[in-house]
């Protein structure tokens, strides 16, 4: 199987592709990234040379590019997305652009290379899709059939997103599914989410912005997890269908930032209470149980307090690719090796 994997240079991407790579040694990857801040080439450096992979610097919306690259791949995962909330806050216009019209540009070029419609897409998004759940119902979960209720700019974006894939789907027929999951965690996120952030800004001696009173609740998924749950959809999902993927692991905000300062050794007063979010979400929560059922699918590697100090101590032991990350000094790094896009 030759994959077409969007946004491969990024935090989830970069992980996939190594999963792939490693437990499917027949499988060959195609990675199109647009290099954003985020997407970043040294998180694969030591995947460059592997003949199984191959980086394309390209733009999801150059629909030339993406159609010839299906022609080429058996199956397209599509990753690539703008991915912060604060950002699309700040800004959500290339939200719009990279993950509404971005997407519809993947599916154009789908059926422009690939006529008969026999290659899948498994579209990437996220729980943020369905909105927020109230603290004190524990029992009630987003399932496949909660109504879609996004709540910031970069949840609209993705929703849109999701609704031109199964529009895809009912209209023309294509071999599409949809992953829906919860929050990632692992090596090479970028340090703006919330736990690569945290853990850097102790390193570096400085305090950790906890939004409003810290009792918003994530459920926190083991990136790999999360690979290997794609991985299942893409190779036993049924076309039409969305999965959600959920760690089975919900933690208050404060709960983990608790858990950060006792796995660096650091005190409470290290937290400083900030500003909230804007349109904060209280709770996110996944009902994974039909990827479960259907595929055979359930969370691994992400129990606590296991999986969250080992994702700690990978930021502790690899100073030098965060600080060149925050520093933006990667950028020398692939415009050298790339160009600039
Ligand atoms: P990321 O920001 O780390 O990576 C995004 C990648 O997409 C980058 O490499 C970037 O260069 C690339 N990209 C962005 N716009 C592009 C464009 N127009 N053309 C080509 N490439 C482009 O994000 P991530 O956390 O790895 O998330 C990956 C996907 O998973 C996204 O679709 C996101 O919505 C979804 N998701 C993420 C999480 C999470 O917790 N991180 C949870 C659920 C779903
Ligand atoms: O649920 C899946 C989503 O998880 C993905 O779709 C998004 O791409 C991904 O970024 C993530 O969104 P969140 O907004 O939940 O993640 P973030 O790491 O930004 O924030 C996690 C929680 O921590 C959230 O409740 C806000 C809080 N927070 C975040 C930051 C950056 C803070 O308290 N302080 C901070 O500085």
């Amino acid at each position: 199987m030759k994959i077409l994997l969007t946004g491969g240079s990024g935090f989830i991407g970069s992980n996939f592709v190594r999963f792939v790579l490693r437990e499917r040694p027949g499988y060959q990857v195609i990675n199109l990234d647009a290099l954003t801040y985020s997407g970043n080439p040294e998180n694969l450096a030591d995947i460059e040379s592997d003949e199984r992979y191959r980086f394309v610097h390209g733009d999801i919306r150059d629909i030339d590019r993406v159609a010839e690259l299906i022609e080429e791949a058996d199956a397209v995962v599509h990753m690539a997305a703008e991915s912060h909330v604060d950002r699309s806050i700040m800004d959500a216009r290339p939200f719009v652009e990279s993950n509404a019209l971005g997407t519809q540009t993947v599916i154009d070029a789908l059926r422009r290379a690939n006529p008969k419609l026999t290659k899948r897409l498994v579209h990437v998004s996220t729980d943020e899709v369905y909105g927020t759940l109230p603290l004190d119902k524990p029992e009630v979960k987003f399932t496949e059939d909660t109504p879609l209720q996004p709540n910031s700019p970069y949840a609209a974006s993705k929703t849109a997103s999701d609704l031109f894939v199964r529009a895809a789907f009912h209209t023309f027929g294509m071999d599409v599914c949809i992953t829906r999951c919860s929050n990632n965690f692992g090596p090479y996120q970028f340090p703006e989410k919330v736990i690569p952030l945290f853990v850097t800004n102790l390193i570096e001696g400085k305090k950790v912005p906890l939004y409003g009173d810290g009792r918003n609740v994530r459920d926190w998924l083991h990136v790999e997890d999360h690979c290997e749950a794609v991985l299942a959809v893409l190779e036993k999902g049924s076309a039409g269908e969305v999965y959600n993927i959920g760690g089975n692991n919900e933690r208050s905000n404060l709960e983990l930032t608790h858990s950060i300062l006792q796995a660096m050794n650091c005190g409470e007063e290290k937290i400083e209470y900030v500003k909230d979010r804007l349109g904060h979400d209280l709770r996110y929560a996944i009902d994974a149980s039909k990827i479960e059922r259907e595929l055979g699918w359930r969370p691994t590697r992400s129990a606590w307090p296991g999986a969250l100090e080992a994702t700690v101590k990978w930021y502790v032991d690899n100073p030098q690719w965060w600080q060149r990350v925050r520093s933006g000094a990667y950028r020398t790094y692939y415009e050298k090796q790339y160009g600039n896009a």
